[in-house]
Order: C-alpha cells, then structure tokens, then sequence
C-alpha cells in the first residue's frame, strides 16, 4: 500500500479495531490494540484447543505455526533458521545477552536512552565478570554520537546493545551507523528494537543488527506474551543459550546433550500457540499495508501532535533526535506525570507514565521525574489528537488556576 492508499483505508482498519469505538488510545507503545482478523485467529485456536485438546490444536496448526517464523523473516528481513519465539522481548534480549562469554576487562558499550531491563542486565553480569559498562555520550542531537563511539572503540569492546527508540521518547537512534562501527570493531550488536519493529522499515542486514529483540504487542499490534528474537546465522553457534530444556537441545545420551543448531536453541518447550500465530497474522496484516506506508504516517502524525502540545502553557514537549517517531512525551508544569494520566484515563484518553527507573541515564541527565508518554499510531486520528491536546490544556490550566 501507499501512504496514501493507507489513509483512504483508515475507516476500514478504524472499524476492524474494537478498541477505536472504546478509548481514545495514546498507548501503541504500551500495547497497541489488536484488529479483528489477529483476534479471530488467537480466538478460534483457543477454541480449537478447548475442543480438541492442546497438543492435538498444536498439531493441527503446525503449518500455520511454521507461517509465523516465516513472516517474522519477511518483517526483519531473516531466514527462519535465525529466528526464535518467545514470551517477550526482555526474554528475547536475555536469550542473546547472557549467551555472550564477557569477562574481566571486556567492555559493553552503551547508549545513555537505553531501557531499564537492559542495563539492569548489564550491571549484575558486570558484577558478576569485572567486564565494564560505559555510557557513549549524545551528540547535540540528544542521541547517541556515532564519532563518541568510534572513538571509544577498541579491542576490549565485546559488545554494543542499544535501544532503537527508547521507552521515554520519539528518538530514533542512528542504528544503521552504529552497526557499521560495530563490524568494523568486530563487537557483538544486539538491537533492542522492541518499539521500532512494526513502526518502522527493519532489515537486520541494513542496520548490521548481530541480534535484534522485538515484541508482538506495541507496533506489530499483535497479542500479548509473545516476541521474538534475531540472531545471524554466522553467530548462533557461538552464543551459548543461558538456559536449556528438551526443546533447545536434545538429550542423546546419558552424559551428553546437544544444542539445536538453529535460533530454536533460545526457545523453551512451553508456549502459547495461539499468541504465536496472533504474532503471525499482526505481521501479515502490517506487511499487507505496508511498512513504509505505516512509518511514512506515523512520523508526520506524532510530528503534528507535538506541534499542538508545545505551544500549550506549562507543558513542555521532550522528544530528541534528528529522526523522531511515534512516541511524543511531554511535562506538565506542577502535575505529577501519574496524575495527567489518570486525568486523561477518566475521559477514555489512554496514556502513560514514562518513570525515572525505564532510562535512568537519560531521565537524570535531563533532570526529568517522571513523565507523561502519549504515543501515535497508523489508526490515530487529527480529531483524536485535537481531543487530547484539549484535555492536556484543560489539566494544565485548571492547575494554573489553583496555584
Ligand atoms: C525500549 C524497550 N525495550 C524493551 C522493552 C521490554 O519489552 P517487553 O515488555 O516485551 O519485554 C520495552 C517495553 O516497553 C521497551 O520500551
């Protein structure tokens, strides 16, 4: 589809949305809700496993299960050898991230927007192998400078994980670039792009991703408990999975077992199929409009919604980069960020808190608590925006007028 073939859509895919009559939703990069065709799916296999049994649905779905690594592939542009399913994208990164052999000395480098899960990850190994953690600074841009991290590098880099877009703002981080460096460094690069995928153009060749982490239920607008994980081929055999069970390697002896060869060796046993093929039919259905068509309305949506909140008194719109996408957060002069949003919530507008502890290093560098995060999606409207820039500036006079 073309962008404006997408437009002229809009009533249909509005309608196939239940959530669209409901909620005026600000959430997509919470969760986004799911249309009717991903519904049906993920209902009529529940059905079949309460009518027939679990294994037995499974069995018959085999197929259809097998379709959903196949469009995750097209989505990423991977084979499906090079795919895993898991529960979520913080599992999926996990997956990658603890299979990575760091010791004392070996540094990991990292951006300042980089999600809570993440870093939290990187200081208990860092306790655990002496390996450091550093920072790479922003440029003027507020994201990360790509002539910092050439200038950081060396030998003792193993690897560099940064968020694609952070949890608390529109910023698209130079991806592509950072990838370049990290080949010609020879460093491992795991992409955490859990709120770009489904927003925006992904190929993990063209971003030089060596793993890149995802979720089913923000952009994809897929169901929940579900994401996947990207390893390249030429790199699955070295990462050694943190955990194992009898579907990630075969127990062939009484003393030996051996790792699945492929991306499955970062998958568990248990799963909910029908969150799997929800996953794969989010993908068709994002991969039938089309990605470029969804990112070429996305940006210009969230770039208008932050033209009619900045000029609002007492707010203040905090989004960087060079290249900003659908998530547009903002303050609201003397209004806790938690309590614009249940404000809003009792309207029907839905929003959410960006806290401190999701990017710490950003939020202390900005001196920022916690913040209000309001974030578009193909299906969002002028009229929806124009409903919560007027509830925003009602919320900010009426503090104006008590203080
Ligand atoms: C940038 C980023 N990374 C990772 C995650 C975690 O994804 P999940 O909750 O699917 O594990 C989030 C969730 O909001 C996120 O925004």
């Amino acid at each position: 589809m073309t962008g404006g073939a997408l437009e002229a859509a809009l009533p249909r895919l509005r309608s196939e949305t239940p959530a669209c009559a409901e909620v005026v939703h600000f959430n997509h990069a919470g969760d986004s809700p799911s249309p009717r065709p991903v519904l049906d799916v993920i209902e009529t296999h529940l059905e079949r496993e309460a009518l027939i049994g679990g294994y037995e649905a499974e069995h018959e779905a085999e197929e259809r299960i097998e379709a959903a690594y196949a469009s995750i592939g097209r989505l990423v542009n991977a084979t499906t050898d090079e795919i895993a399913i898991v529960e979520n994208a913080t599992r999926a990164w996990d997956m990658a991230f603890y299979a990575i052999q760091l010791s004392a000395g070996d540094r990991i480098l990292t951006s300042v927007s980089e999600y809570g899960s993440n870093t939290i990850a990187y200081l208990q190994v860092a306790d655990r192998t002496g390996a450091t953690v550093e920072v790479v600074p922003n440029d003027e841009h507020g994201q990360l400078s790509v002539a910092a991290l050439a200038d950081m590098l060396d030998g003792r880099v193993k690897l560099i994980a940064v968020s694609h877009m952070p949890t608390n703002g529109g910023l698209v981080q130079p991806a592509a670039e950072i990838g370049r460096l990290a080949r010609e460094a020879g460093a491992f690069y795991l992409l955490d792009a859990v709120q770009t995928v489904g927003q925006m153009p992904i190929g993990v060749d063209a971003l030089g991703a060596d793993a890149l982490a995802a979720t089913s239920r923000k952009y994809l607008r897929g169901p929940r408990g579900v994401g996947f994980l990207y390893v390249r081929r030429d790199r699955i055999e070295e990462l050694i999975p943190p955990f194992l069970d009898i579907h990630a390697a075969t127990w062939v002896s009484r003393e030996r077992y051996e790792i699945h060869p492929s991306a499955r060796r970062f998958e568990n046993w248990e799963s909910a199929i029908s969150a799997t093929l929800g996953l794969g039919r989010a993908i068709d259905y994002a991969l039938d409009l089309g990605i470029e068509a969804i990112w070429a309305r996305i940006e210009p949506l969230a770039a208008r919604l932050r033209t009619l909140l900045a000029p609002i008194s007492g707010v203040t719109v905090l989004d960087l980069g060079e290249v900003k996408g659908g998530i547009v957060t903002f303050t609201v002069a003397g209004v806790p960020a938690s309590a614009v949003v249940a404000a809003l919530r009792a309207q029907r507008i839905n929003t959410s808190v960006s806290p401190v502890s999701s990017t710490r290093y950003d939020m202390e560098a900005r001196q920022l608590d916690d913040i209000v995060r309001a974030s578009v999606h193909y299906l969002t409207t002028d009229g929806e925006m124009q409903t919560l820039a007027d509830a925003v500036a009602a919320i900010a006079s009426s503090h104006a007028l008590r203080s």
